[in-house]
């Protein structure tokens, strides 16, 4: 569904992506992992066109010259959250389906919403308060909703299980594997959680160097042979990846 060719990013003299080459399948979860500054969140707003790569190709099966259509096919959590702070959550819940492509009537578009924050595990009553007002567990589970409130074929999860108790990211985990699997979405989730690699991908990748350091199914990933991979997956301090980078 999503293919990255020999994908090159730099900002001045930093070199995030330095050939990124990976392929995810239709209807498949890749997850990404990878330590903090390697560019993962560069590399899925890349897809989005959000930032330009410098060099290389990145292709998205069936994708049109048309910017608003191509963007419709796709839901994103931002790893900050980038909740619009002046809009009630059902506004932000709803904000595609009250606008554009995918624009409904305001009642249905406030009836998806609720029925989406349900599955994020917050009650109806959140859908009328402002950001500001909710914890950041529930500010991060407003950007779920919103990513996943238009039914999205593509979906990109930056950081979706961060902040959350562990029962909460059980359910956001849960919530993911649906989506892919009775969906039939492709999903790509960025997440340091290693609970949360395991319950939701099918596949793994690991960015390091600019490039994807390891990839393969989630089951190779505890017998990879990697010494890099090894010493994420089990948050060694010692090992080929410096503490100070
Ligand atoms: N718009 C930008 N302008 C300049 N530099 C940027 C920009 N976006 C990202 N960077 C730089 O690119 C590098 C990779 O950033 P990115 O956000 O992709 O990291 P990450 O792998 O998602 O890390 P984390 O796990 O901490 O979220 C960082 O050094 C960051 O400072
Ligand atoms: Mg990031």
């Amino acid at each position: 569904m999503i293919r990255f060719d020999d994908v090159h990013k730099s900002f001045g003299r930093n070199h995030v992506l330095q050939g990124m080459t990976l392929e995810v399948p239709k209807g498949t979860s890749m997850v990404i992992i990878g330590g903090s500054g390697t560019g993962k969140s560069v590399a899925l707003k890349c897809v989005l066109g959000l930032i330009r790569p410098d060099s290389g190709t990145i292709t998205v099966e069936g994708a049109s010259k048309d910017r608003d259509a191509f963007l419709a096919r796709f839901g994103m959590l931002f790893q900050g959250g980038a909740l619009f702070d002046s809009l009630p959550v059902w506004q932000n819940v709803a904000f595609r389906l009250l606008r554009g492509a995918l624009k409904r009537p305001k009642a249905e578009a406030r009836e998806i919403a609720i029925e989406k924050l349900r599955r994020v595990g917050l009650a109806p009553e959140v859908a009328d308060r402002l950001p500001a007002e909710l914890s950041g567990g529930m500010q991060k589970r407003v950007g779920l909703a919103r990513a996943i409130a238009a039914d999205p074929e593509i979906i990109f999860f930056d950081e979706p299980t961060t902040g959350l108790d562990p029962i909460m990211a059980g359910v956001i985990n849960e919530l993911i594997r649906e989506i892919v699997t009775e969906m039939g979405a492709t999903a790509m989730t960025i997440t340091h959680d290693m609970s949360s690699v395991r319950a939701i991908a099918d596949d793994v990748a690991m960015l390091h160097g600019g490039k994807i350091r390891w990839t393969g199914p989630v089951a190779r990933m505890d017998d990879s042979g990697d010494p890099y991979l090894d010493q994420f997956i089990h948050g060694r301090a010692e090992g080929p990846i410096p503490a100070v980078r």
